[in-house]
């Protein structure tokens, strides 16, 4: 029997209208355009509008990918949504996705895997359509960060912004999706997370409201080093070096992230695809919305080797090796 791959048959990508600069924070907090610049590459972030969801985003990004593929939502056979900031507990993410594009009757879920999700959920969207269970997939990632960042503390309000990218995959002959590579690490759990959750009961959440709580420059470090070892790792893995790869995709959390795992891969940032310094840190939503920036503005091509790599709160990390 031949093979089954997956391959990226198209993408899509969504920002909301309303603009957050560096200026604007400046009014909010002590902090400076220069300081932000020069410690995350950030210059600006677009954010919800009061009423705006995280759903609204997903559909255009949605939309988008499919418009871009010429196809319908009931083309579909499967929807994955990574998230940690969906629209409610459930039904899950995919599930309002799936109802918003009209489509029925096939599988759709969420992931929780903070910044990596979207790398977790093309792992399953891909092992799915190779053992034959789903023919052609959404993989979406979406968050509104902005609804969990607390305005008045200027280690975390400068780094996040909101937005969704998707992408769908589909069955084919040739290999699109060379291999994946997901972790975790529970460990760390305390260096990066959102304190409030369901099962803790509603009293904490009516006395306040929580924000995402981070210690930046541990997870900076850990950040560096995990994701510098996972590239080399999933590059030695296929057999391929760094000269052979066209563009490197990572999570858009820092720019000194970013350089600093470049550096140590020898890999010269203009192979990087950068999208941080307009649209800040949006978690899972950022790899698939910077993938779509470039395929658009035509750096990406078919046939190109593209890395993608991600790492976020847990810590969860991974990367996926692409021949797009
Ligand atoms: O998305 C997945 C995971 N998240 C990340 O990967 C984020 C990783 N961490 C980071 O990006 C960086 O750690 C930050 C951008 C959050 C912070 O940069 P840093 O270079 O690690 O700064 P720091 O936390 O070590 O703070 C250095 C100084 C401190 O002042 P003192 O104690 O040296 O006087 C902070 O109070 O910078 C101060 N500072 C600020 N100053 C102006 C912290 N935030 C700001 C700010 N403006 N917004």
């Amino acid at each position: 029997m031949t093979p089954v791959h997956a391959r990226i048959r198209s993408t899509g990508h969504c920002v909301p209208e309303r603009v957050l600069t560096n200026q604007d924070l400046e009014r909010m907090v002590t902090t400076s355009d220069e300081w932000i610049r020069d410690r995350t590459g950030i210059e600006r972030r677009h954010i919800v509008s009061p009423g705006e969801t995280n759903l609204d985003l997903c559909e255009k990004a949605a939309r988008s990918a499919l418009a871009a593929a010429g196809l319908e939502a009931s083309d579909l056979d499967l929807i994955l949504v990574a998230t940690t900031t969906p629209n409610q507990v459930f039904p899950n993410m995919g599930v309002l996705l799936q109802e918003r594009l009209g489509g029925h009757g096939y599988p759709c879920t969420s992931l929780e895997a903070a910044c990596a999700g979207f790398i977790y959920g093309l792992a399953v969207a891909n092992s799915l359509i190779q053992t034959g269970q789903a023919h052609r997939a959404l993989v979406v990632g979406g968050e509104t960060l902005s609804r969990i960042t607390d305005y008045t503390d200027r280690s975390t309000c400068i780094l996040f912004g909101d937005g969704a990218g998707a992408v769908i995959l589909e069955a084919a002959s040739e290999p699109g999706i060379l291999s994946t590579h997901i972790h975790a690490d529970g460990a760390y759990k305390d260096l990066l997370y959102y304190p409030s959750g369901i099962s803790q009961g509603f009293d904490r959440l009516r006395e306040s409201v929580d924000f995402i709580q981070m210690k930046g420059s541990e997870v900076f470090r850990v950040a560096v080093n995990t994701l510098s070892h996972l590239a080399l790792e999933t590059l030695e893995k296929a057999g391929v070096g760094c000269a052979d790869l066209s563009w490197f995709v990572p999570h858009q959390a820092n720019l000194r992230i970013i350089q600093a795992i470049t550096r140590k891969l020898g890999l010269p940032l203009e192979r990087v695809v950068l999208t941080i310094a307009e649209h800040g840190n949006t978690s899972t939503a950022s790899i698939p919305m910077a993938l779509d920036v470039a395929v658009r503005d035509g750096r990406i091509q078919r046939g190109q080797l593209l890395l993608f790599e991600a790492f976020g709160g847990g810590f969860t990390w991974g990367s996926a090796l692409v021949r797009y």
